[in-house]
């Protein structure tokens, strides 16, 4: 029987406002802002339930649905949905405020992170402790991210052997 920790999934919130530095010539948010915001609120999500530092291994299946705009407020919200060994599959959701307090779905992704050591060595994570249906669905997604992910890795693997 395995010694590792179970814990509930954690979650991490942060919101901004949308400012023009945080847009392109059209007035929309870009891409590349937004992902790092994600990342951000991501890697504290998954320290919390690391209670380690974490890396940022891989983001799969980002998708941006809707246009941000300068001056929306947006609200990020990840949760850890998976975990491996050392890895944690933590989603990333991104929705849009309107001004009755409503919330619109923008973007969403999965980020890998990886939990070290104080050397810098990939570390132990607690197992993910499945408390509701809907964690139970999340679960799911998330185990299916890692094995398709596990298919990239490969392919990574062989670009970088032939210089592809
Ligand atoms: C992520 C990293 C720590 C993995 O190191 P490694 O020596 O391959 O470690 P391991 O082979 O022991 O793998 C550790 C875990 O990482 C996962 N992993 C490794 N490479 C991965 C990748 N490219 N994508 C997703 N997960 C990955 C493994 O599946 C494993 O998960 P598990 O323990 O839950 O089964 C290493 O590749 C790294 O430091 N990458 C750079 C991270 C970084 O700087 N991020 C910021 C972006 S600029």
């Amino acid at each position: 029987m395995s010694d590792r920790l179970k814990k509930k999934s954690t979650e991490a919130t942060s919101s901004i406002m949308v400012f023009p530095s945080d847009t392109n010539d059209y007035g929309t948010m870009y891409g590349g802002r937004l992902i790092e915001m994600m990342d951000m609120v991501g890697g504290i999500c998954a320290r919390r339930f690391a209670s380690h530092k974490a890396v940022t291994a891989s983001i799969e299946d980002m998708q941006f649905n809707k246009a941000i705009n300068r001056g929306d407020i947006i609200e990020f919200n990840s949760r850890v949905i998976y975990t491996g060994k050392t890895s944690m599959v933590i989603k990333t959701k991104v929705t849009r405020e309107g001004y009755d307090e409503s919330k619109e779905v923008c973007a969403r992704a999965y980020f890998v992170f990886v939990a070290m050591d104080s050397v810098g060595k990939p570390t132990e994570v607690p197992i993910l402790e499945i408390m509701t249906e809907k964690e139970e669905k999340l679960n799911k997604i998330g185990a299916e991210i890692r094995k398709r992910q596990a298919f990239e890795e490969k392919r990574f693997e062989i670009e970088l052997k032939e210089n592809l």
